[in-house]
């Protein structure tokens, strides 16, 4: 299949496709983060990269993908994914601005390409957020978010949501705990704090116990000395391959597993496209079912929203 990957990172979802046994045909990504980018290339050289989601251009249904600077050719994309930036959105943020945010609008070109591309799939991800702009999200797609918690596929506490029309069932718990990724010491609890863009930067004693955040991992049971996980360890929280992000520097390796998509959360979501493959592909969107909201109303919500 054709998919097209926006805000794509470091290619989690080119990994979790991968991981759901998925052939791509070609891979479409949009990112402008220039060291994600160069992880996601070191990974998957044939991916083509568009860059920056607002230039993306789309006619007739078909993607426009700029070829030696002035020609063009088109593609039709089968699955459109992506995880739009949430700094605005995330109930974690005390000054979060909403949709309107400079960033977290970009959701926005998400649901334009959506409308244009019409792929039989898509997947969108995000972080927990208001209900205002919850409720915006899911009237633009037309589908009810799915909550999950990574804990149940990693040793990871990471609550995100997911709108798709991927028929899909929320995984088991695979039981995994946080000494079962540890490359040595010791923790007190068996699941992770969140990781998240910021935690190269490391946490200490008193806001690990008294705000619950930036996991640490000790040296022995009196927990007085410790340290951050390692690069490798937040790769198996996140269940990327290991040495995947071994491409930058240990903060730039940091900042996109923060960033990046649970592997594991997501194949298997694409692992319900295999198995209800040619029964979901007749009931592509070209019905319009979406494609009958009144967007004008919407874009009326989405200016009301602060
Ligand atoms: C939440 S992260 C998504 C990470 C990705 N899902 C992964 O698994 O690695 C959002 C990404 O959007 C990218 N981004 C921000 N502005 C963008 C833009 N204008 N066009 C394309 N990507 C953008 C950021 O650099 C960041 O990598």
């Amino acid at each position: 299949m054709n998919v097209l990957s926006l805000f794509d990172g470091m290619s989690c979802g080119r990994i979790a496709l991968d991981k759901a046994g998925i052939k791509v045909d070609k891979y479409y990504a949009s990112e402008i983060d220039k060291y994600a980018i160069q992880v996601a290339k070191a990974n998957y050289p044939d991916t083509i990269h568009l860059g920056d989601v607002q230039k993306i251009q789309a006619k007739g249904g078909e993607l426009i993908v700029p070829f030696n600077g002035e020609f063009y050719h088109t593609d039709s994309i089968d699955l459109l994914i992506g995880g739009s930036p949430c700094q605005d959105l995330s109930i974690a943020s005390a000054n979060r601005i909403g949709l309107q945010g400079e960033r977290s609008g970009l959701f926005f070109e998400y649901v334009r390409l959506l409308k244009e591309l019409k792929p039989i799939y898509f997947l969108l991800e995000n972080v927990r957020m208001s209900k205002e702009c919850e409720l915006i999200i899911t009237e633009m797609l037309g589908v009810e978010p799915v909550a999950i918690n990574s804990n149940l596929v990693s040793a990871h506490n990471r609550h995100r949501l997911y709108w798709t029309n991927i028929p899909f069932t929320v995984p088991t718990d695979k039981g995994i705990i946080l000494t079962d990724i540890l490359e040595d010491g010791v923790v007190d609890r068996d699941k992770s704090h969140c990781i998240d863009a910021n935690y190269f930067k490391g946490g200490n004693l008193k806001s690990y116990f008294e705000k619950h955040r930036r996991q640490l991992v000790f040296t022995d049971h009196t927990y007085t000395e410790y340290r951050k996980l390692t690069p490798l360890e937040c790769e198996r929280l996140q269940t990327v391959p290991e040495g995947y992000t071994n491409h930058v520097s240990n903060t730039q390796r940091y900042r996109m597993l923060g960033n990046g998509w649970t592997v594991d959360v997501v194949s298997h979501i694409f692992k319900y496209i295999q198995e209800f493959g040619d029964q979901t592909f007749t009931k592509s969107f070209h019905d319009e079912e979406m494609f009958d909201h009144d967007f004008n109303d919407i874009a009326i919500m989405h200016e009301n929203v602060s």
